[in-house]
């Protein structure tokens, strides 16, 4: 199969649209979506207990650690088989063999995109429609780190997770209702003055922000994607998991002190499964979530100009990946 010609037959909107039994729309931020009767208290369980996900697949990047590793664990216990991606296999095989259920691990290095595209291959080989694409797998520094000249967390947490999607889309586009679900976070507010560093995406001179401004770019590439798929079978999404005590706080530099953060990892990550499984949701697209709850995220988020653009960008930056 000529996987270029998909991906470009996809985004120019031809071939692969309304051939499923329903179409999705995409819906403005602020549309009512009727609330869900769970909150920020809830649990990936909870949220989850009268779904029966047997012969749907999932795949959950970052599937080690902390919201990815519940997201697998809580899937899998509904049945899905869930795809599970690591920095290494033995921490992917170590997690997936801990789960109860079918989860298989796959090796994914978001910084080395020779490693996006072949994840994303091994995946394709796999040839199973994707029910549930879940881009989860994070990093927050607050020190300025670069990989390829740009700013670390842009790369790790957006551009990568760019090309895997791109590269899968066909697949959750061929799923009976194929959701992508990007984990992104509040922190977006704090993204640095004029959102999206166009004209200098290397971190350097930025006052403050680089965790924000990827996850405004996490949000963004959301936003512009459910544009992309409307009127296909597949939705995108994104969320803020909340406050959540994982190891993504790591990385914080000494002298920031120790804190505790409210959600434990059941909580944190409740929001994620409610956005990739509930039927309350079927053909939602385009929307923002936390708390499993539908809100209005503020900031840069609803500006699908910034949203476009960084599409361009993204496509420019890492074009010899995509196809
Ligand atoms: N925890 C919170 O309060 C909070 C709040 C808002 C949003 N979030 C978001 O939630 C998501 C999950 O974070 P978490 O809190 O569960 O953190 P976590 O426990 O640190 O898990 C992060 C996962 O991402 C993986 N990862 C990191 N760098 C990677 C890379 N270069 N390539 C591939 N995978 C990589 C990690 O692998 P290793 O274990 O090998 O490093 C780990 O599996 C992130 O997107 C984060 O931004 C978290």
């Amino acid at each position: 199969m000529d996987q270029s010609l998909n991906r470009r037959r996809f985004l120019s909107g031809s071939a692969l649209i309304a051939l499923g039994s329903y179409c999705t729309r995409i819906f403005s931020q602020g549309t009512q979506i009727p609330k869900s009767g769970f909150g920020p208290m809830s649990t990936a369980e909870n949220v989850t207990e009268d779904i029966d996900l047997t012969g749907k697949t999932a795949l959950v990047t970052g599937c080690n650690s902390g919201i990815g590793y519940e997201t697998m664990r809580v899937l899998a216990l509904r049945g899905a088989h869930v795809i599970g991606t690591a920095r290494t296999l033995e921490k992917g095989e170590m997690a997936c063999e801990s789960v109860k259920g079918q989860a298989t691990p796959v090796l994914l290095e978001l910084t080395d995109f020779d490693s996006v595209v072949a994840c994303a291959e091994q995946v394709r080989n796999m040839n199973v429609p994707l029910d549930m694409l879940i881009c989860n797998a994070g990093v927050l520094f607050r020190d300025l780190r670069q990989v390829r000249g740009l700013e670390m967390q842009f790369v790790v947490n957006h551009l990568g997770h760019f090309i895997l999607v791109n590269r899968l889309l066909d697949r959750a586009t061929i799923a009976a209702e194929g959701r992508i679900v990007v984990v992104g976070s509040a922190a977006h507010r704090s993204a640095p003055q004029g959102g999206i560093q166009f004209e200098n995406l290397s971190g350097e001179g930025w006052s403050a922000g680089a965790y924000g401004h990827s996850k405004l770019a996490n949000g963004l590439f959301s936003l512009e994607l459910a544009r992309k798929l409307e009127g296909t079978n597949a939705t995108s999404n994104s969320l803020h998991p909340g406050g959540v005590q994982t190891n993504i706080t790591r990385n914080l530099a000494r002298g920031t002190g120790t804190f505790r953060l409210p959600k434990t990892v059941e909580q944190g990550a409740a929001t994620t499964c409610y956005v990739a499984a509930s039927s309350d949701l079927s053909g939602v697209s385009g929307l923002y979530f936390a708390d499993c709850n539908e809100v209005q995220p503020g900031g840069y988020m609803e500006d699908t100009v910034m949203a476009a653009q960084l599409w361009e960008v993204s496509e420019d930056l890492t074009r010899s990946y995509l196809d």
